[in-house]
């Protein structure tokens, strides 16, 4: 059995929600946590979550949303996240990749939905895109709050410091690619941080990488890290959905 603890669902990607949800099931995905991070698929995920009883949700405004946030946006927020379904607040975080001409702007949403985080005593899910510096920083501010770092890929010493802050690292398929490093990072590390997520429809795993990706995927995952580590896929298995236990409180 398996969680998907990070993924996002829309109409906009799948012809068929019951499709990808049975898929799932049969895949032996015993839930999923969706991920609405914009104005529209914060609705739309807490509508999934009211139709299907294995879906659960995180929701935040992602960093790429930081210029059309507005206030009444936030206000409305900290009231959907006490659905309770609602089982973090995320993605949420920083990303610089496509420029910092809205840093400030950006490190400011973070800030809020940390502190809301804080107030309701809810898990992160942290989006950090070449911007690991100023993400540490700002959540060394907040350290009552706990989380994961979701589809992380930096070095060993980044992932050290996340663990001494308590944090999860998410391991998608990026660590079946041919060339990625996460592999040397998840040896020296070892599992008891690790949560599986796909991010999809995003970053399909090997051997379907560029295709749409899906929750169904997380086997192969699992057994990527099975072999880096050495040990059963039932293992991988077990310790990863204790963690996801640890961290998010399903109810
Ligand atoms: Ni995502």
């Amino acid at each position: 059995m398996f969680i998907d603890t990070h993924c996002h669902l829309s109409k906009e990607d799948y012809d068929n929600i019951d499709t990808v949800l049975s898929d799932n099931r049969e895949a032996g995905i015993e839930k999923i946590i969706i991920s609405g991070c914009t104005r529209e698929s914060i609705i739309e995920s807490l509508l999934f979550v009211d139709q299907y009883e294995d879906v659960y949700t995180t929701i935040g405004y992602h960093p790429s949303e930081a210029s059309f946030t507005t206030e009444e946006d936030l206000i409305k927020l900290e009231e959907q996240i006490q659905h309770p379904k609602v089982v973090g607040i995320g993605e949420i975080g920083l990303d610089y990749h496509y420029g910092k001409e809205d840093k400030d702007l950006q490190q400011e949403l973070f800030r809020r939905q940390l502190f809301m985080a804080d107030r309701h005593h809810l898990p992160v899910v942290i989006h950090s895109r070449d911007a690991t510096e100023d993400t540490i920083s700002i959540l060394k501010e907040f350290p009552n709050v706990v989380g994961v770092i979701h589809c992380f890929s930096g070095s060993l010493e980044t992932a050290r410091i996340y663990l001494s802050m308590g944090y999860y690292l998410g391991i998608g398929g990026v660590v079946t690619f041919k060339n990625s490093q996460l592999g040397d990072v998840i040896q020296a590390i070892g599992l008891s941080s690790i949560l599986l997520e796909t991010d999809s429809p995003y970053l399909a795993p090997e051997p379907y990488r560029g295709s749409l990706n899906s929750s169904k995927y997380i086997p192969f995952i699992a057994k990527k890290l099975s072999e880096i580590l050495s040990i059963s896929v039932e293992e991988v298995s077990q310790i990863t959905l204790q963690n996801t236990h640890t961290l998010f409180d399903f109810q």
